[in-house]
């Protein structure tokens, strides 16, 4: 009997310690930058099924659409209150000649999409289609101009055919195609990947590039548009160094493109469902790898912009599978798991938490492509569980970062460990708490406490969890819930400024707390 007891009372505490390690501690007293909505970007490229099928099915087809555009597509993309879609590429971008996109749909070139699949492009979803989407989800438009096979006089004919309200050859080829306004494009992108497919340049190279670039940008689009440099591929730190030194005042943004490949390399990248505990391990770890890449790269900006001017934009970022089996490998469709919402759910608090230099993301790709929000087959479509994320942490965009700290045990597999916990808290202008929280581990739930020092909180207005029977599961044609949220239920206030949190295992949580 006396030995059960202590036996009980060994465990317990055990159980308490291994608790109790768990803290979150919200400063309310101090505030942190804006964490700028466009954190939670898109990118939609002429890849695949990205655009035709996925975004565009033309107005003739049976598939239902609102002038062409999917109408459950466009709809599923209007809840997420998207904040800027970035166009047409990626390395797509660099092959892109705008004219073949305007007027007469029978008149439009058939090109072929050497990157991708040697596909025909049909050109009819060009810029007047792109541009009025943005309109109707009401999201700004960051279009990628071609440098890397273009020239600057094509960039500034596209530029004045956006944007120019005056009576010149561009605006009135505009109205001449059938729109009089001008739109409105905040975005511009100086070639994309100039690196690689975009022009295999070096930096030294294409930094005069970006100057002559950008300085016409500047004459034609002054105060209207931001011009974002092509930035480095991962940790290529020499990349941000050159165009840093060479072209810092020339860009409004550089930008930094980061893909995660759970598996060994390129060469073995593996597929995106029936995996095991160790590739669900890999991928997420290689995720946490943005930490140190926006860390090093901000590090090096602040050397020559210490008033951080230039913005980070983490303009193309995700995991990236094998393609789903007889599929056209070079349409890069692949499934999406619960794996890979944990990865969208701590890249964004990665982001979240260095609002002060990163003021956009756009994950690859919005629809059919690497980490997409949702899929089509047919008249079908799915939410993925990277939309379930994107949704619950949306109310973090524009609001204030809170600063927190957290103590996290380890998820620990043979002999790597990564931290099982991942956080962002921010404040709104309603002064709402908004607190998302995941849980890596996906053996077993976590107990946390969170503390906010400098406010009480009075109540929680709502709480949800995405989780899922494995983490491997994913949401099919035939089965497209298998990962959504639900309501959460497993907090329990403490006291005026403490709540316990159990989250369940390989789960994101969200709770607004008032
Ligand atoms: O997103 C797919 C491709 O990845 C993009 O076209 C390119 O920029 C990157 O290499």
């Amino acid at each position: 009997m006396k030995r059960t007891i202590i036996t009980f009372f060994v465990l317990v505490t055990l159980l308490f310690n291994a608790g109790a390690q768990n803290r979150l501690t919200i400063d309310a007293t101090q505030k942190g930058p804006q964490i700028s909505k466009y954190i939670y970007g898109h990118f939609a490229e002429h890849l695949g099924r990205c655009i035709y099928d996925g975004i565009w099915v033309g107005p003739d087809s049976p598939i239902p659409n609102i002038n062409g555009y999917r109408k459950d597509v466009f709809e599923a993309l209007k809840a997420l209150n998207m904040p800027v879609l970035r166009w047409p590429g990626g390395c797509f971008a660099d092959t892109y000649h705008w004219k073949d996109g305007i007027g007469p749909k029978e008149k439009r070139p058939k090109i072929k999409n050497v990157f991708w699949g040697g596909t025909v492009e049909d050109n009819s979803f060009g810029t007047h289609e792109f541009l009025n989407l943005c309109e109707m989800l009401g999201c700004d438009a960051y279009i990628s101009a071609n440098v890397g096979s273009g020239t600057v006089e094509e960039m500034t004919d596209w530029i004045e055919y956006m944007i120019s309200e005056d009576d010149i050859e561009m605006a009135n080829l505009r109205r001449q195609n059938g729109r009089d306004k001008a739109w409105k494009v905040k975005f511009i992108g100086i070639g994309n990947e100039s690196w690689g497919c975009g022009g295999n340049m070096t930096p030294e190279y294409y930094s005069n590039l970006l100057r002559q670039y950008s300085g016409y940008v500047w004459e034609y689009a002054r105060d209207k548009m931001i011009r974002v440099g092509c930035g480095s591929n991962g940790e290529d730190y020499n990349w941000t160094k050159v165009l840093m030194q060479n072209a810092a005042r020339n860009m409004d943004a550089l930008s930094l493109h980061y893909y995660t490949i759970a598996g060994p390399g390129w060469n073995n990248k593996t597929a995106a469902t029936g995996f095991g505990e160790d590739l669900y391990f890999s991928g997420l770890k290689k995720g946490l790898r943005m930490e140190e890449l926006v860390k090093t790269h901000s590090m090096l900006m602040d050397q020559y912009d210490p008033r951080k001017r230039v913005a980070l934009y983490v303009d193309e970022w995700g995991i990236w599978t094998d393609v789903e089996p007889g599929t056209n490998p070079g349409h890069l469709f692949q499934q999406n798991s619960m794996r890979d919402a944990l990865i969208a759910s701590t890249s964004l608090d990665i982001f979240n938490r260095h609002a002060e230099r990163v003021k956009m993301a756009n994950i690859a790709q919005t629809v059919n492509v690497l980490q997409a929000m949702v899929l089509t087959q047919g008249a079908k479509m799915v939410l993925t569980p990277t939309y379930h994320v994107f949704n619950m942490y949306k109310v973090h965009g524009d609001a204030q970062l809170m600063p927190a700290s957290l103590v996290s045990e380890k998820y620990t597999l043979g002999n790597e460990s990564i931290p099982a916990l991942s956080q962002t808290v921010s404040l709104d202008a309603n002064g709402k708490i908004h607190l998302t929280l995941s849980n890596l581990n996906p053996n077993r739930e976590i107990r946390l406490i969170a503390e906010v020092v400098g406010k009480t909180v009075s109540k929680v207005n709502s709480a949800s969890c995405l989780t899922a029977p494995q983490s491997n599961s994913v949401n099919t044609f035939d089965n497209p819930e298998t990962v959504k949220p639900a309501a959460f239920k497993a907090y329990r206030l403490l006291s005026t400024n403490q709540i316990e949190i159990t989250l369940p295992s390989k789960s994101v949580v969200a709770l607004e707390l008032e």
